[in-house]
């Protein structure tokens, strides 16, 4: 077997046998096949497609790629994962929430790339939280308080990573057969036996439309089922930005509050939705709507909190911090965007959004870029919502004052107001 005959297979439009996807996946990671013909077969199925099982075989190979992590001690673990947002911070409130419950959460969280951001940023936003923790440890403070959040070990499914680096770099990324792959192969990885999928759908989100959403749903669902992982998935929108924040500080702070008990409607129906097939598929109710009653409960009674708490102190992270939210530090300049006309918010572009975000600095293009953990924007209002002139829309926090401005006058042109 050699490379070009796998890329002339799928340039021609056939079907890759398991070996070929093998052979590919094995010499890709080591090094053996180049760049240049891994590119050409990448674009070759951003093209052609596969089928489901083409998909499960390439999710298998990437995810044998490294350590494929071993839970069984901690009995049955429901993994969460979203495919991409703008101001989602549904994993800092729903960890805690589901630990809470009793459910063991030990979860690897990415780092944010291009305009989505990513939970191990946000978390080390938290002064001294440790997110690059070893695996030992990392099962130890799950045995020990029911939780951890890290980042991704080195070796977890790094066939993903060198694949999902080349995707970005020639413009495949948005490819249902590679962001399934991409995304099952480190779920299967991390060695959760039962995940819950949020895919996300609209502008701020890989997918664009409904109906590409429920086929991304679908495949990664039949994955899951394949890989002998219960697997179940949600849409939910992606038009405007999620919640009142966009930028890592901002929205641990935001977090914080929700878990106080002061949760945007529109993160809480993520949470409860969400939440409530994760307890689903741990085996703690099949009724979605009682699941969603147990989940308020644990936040009206301080248990998600006191559990986000103890989590934060398990990591090694300042837990003066989350007793006191006004000790995190802020932007240089705060300036707010006032709305120049009457009327009812239309649109709120999720992407355009994220776009100001990395202007900012919130965010990374490259994967070796600095991020500013303290800037970002906080929205007043959003869609849906009257304004009137001289209403405040948002604040724009900075640290550089003309982009700090600039990023005010980029705003201004999203916001669309009838
Ligand atoms: N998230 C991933 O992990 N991989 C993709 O391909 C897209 C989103």
């Amino acid at each position: 077997m050699n490379i070009q005959e796998i890329i002339e297979t799928k340039r021609d439009k056939h079907k890759l046998s398991k070996q070929q996807i093998e052979y590919f996946v094995k010499n890709y990671t080591s090094g053996d096949i180049t760049d240049y013909q891994a590119s050409a077969l990448i674009m070759a199925i951003y093209i052609n497609g596969m089928d489901e099982e083409e998909i499960t075989n390439l999710t298998l190979a990437m995810a044998n790629s490294g350590d494929i992590l071993d839970l069984s001690e901690l009995g049955t673990v429901v993994d969460k994962h979203s495919t991409g947002g703008i101001g989602d911070k549904v994993t800092l409130i729903l960890a805690p929430i589901i630990a809470s419950l009793g459910i063991p959460v030990a979860k690897m969280s990415g780092r944010g790339l291009g305009y989505t951001g990513g939970t191990a940023d946000k978390l080390e936003s938290i002064p001294g939280y440790k997110v690059e923790v070893e695996e030992k440890e990392f099962i130890e403070n799950v045995k020990k308080i029911g939780i951890s959040l890290i980042t991704q070990t080195s070796n977890l499914a790094p066939a993903d990573k060198k694949i999902y680096a080349l995707r970005d770099s020639i413009n495949c990324v948005e490819s249902i057969p590679l962001i399934a792959s991409s995304i099952m192969s480190k779920k299967i990885a991390s060695g959760a036996n039962k995940i819950v999928l949020d895919v996300t759908c609209g502008s701020g989100a890989f997918m664009k439309t409904l109906e590409d959403a429920k086929k991304l749903a679908e495949t990664m669902e039949k994955i899951g089922k394949l890989a002998n992982r219960e697997t179940i998935a949600v849409i939910t929108d992606m038009n405007e930005p999620l919640g009142k924040t966009v930028g890592n500080t901002l929205e641990v702070i935001e977090s914080i509050e929700a878990l106080n008990g002061k949760m945007k409607k529109d993160v809480e129906e993520v949470v409860l939705l969400l939440g409530s097939n994760m307890m689903k598929l741990a085996g703690l109710g099949e009724n979605i709507e009682e699941n969603k009653n147990r989940i308020k409960e644990n936040i009206r009674n301080g248990k998600a909190l006191e559990k986000f708490r103890e989590l934060v102190i398990n990591q090694g992270g300042d837990i003066s911090y989350i007793d006191n939210i006004e000790k995190f530090p802020k932007a240089k300049y705060i300036i707010p965007l006032v709305a120049e006309k009457s009327g009812v918010i239309e649109s709120l572009d999720a992407e355009e959004v994220g776009k100001i975000s990395v202007f900012l600095g919130a965010g990374r293009i490259k994967k070796e870029d600095d991020i500013q953990k303290e800037v970002g924007l906080v929205f007043e209002k959003k869609v849906g919502d009257n304004v009137n002139i001289g209403d405040i829309l948002a604040y724009i926090h900075g640290n550089n004052e003309e982009k700090t401005k600039e990023a005010v006058e980029e705003l201004k042109k999203i916001y669309e107001i009838r």
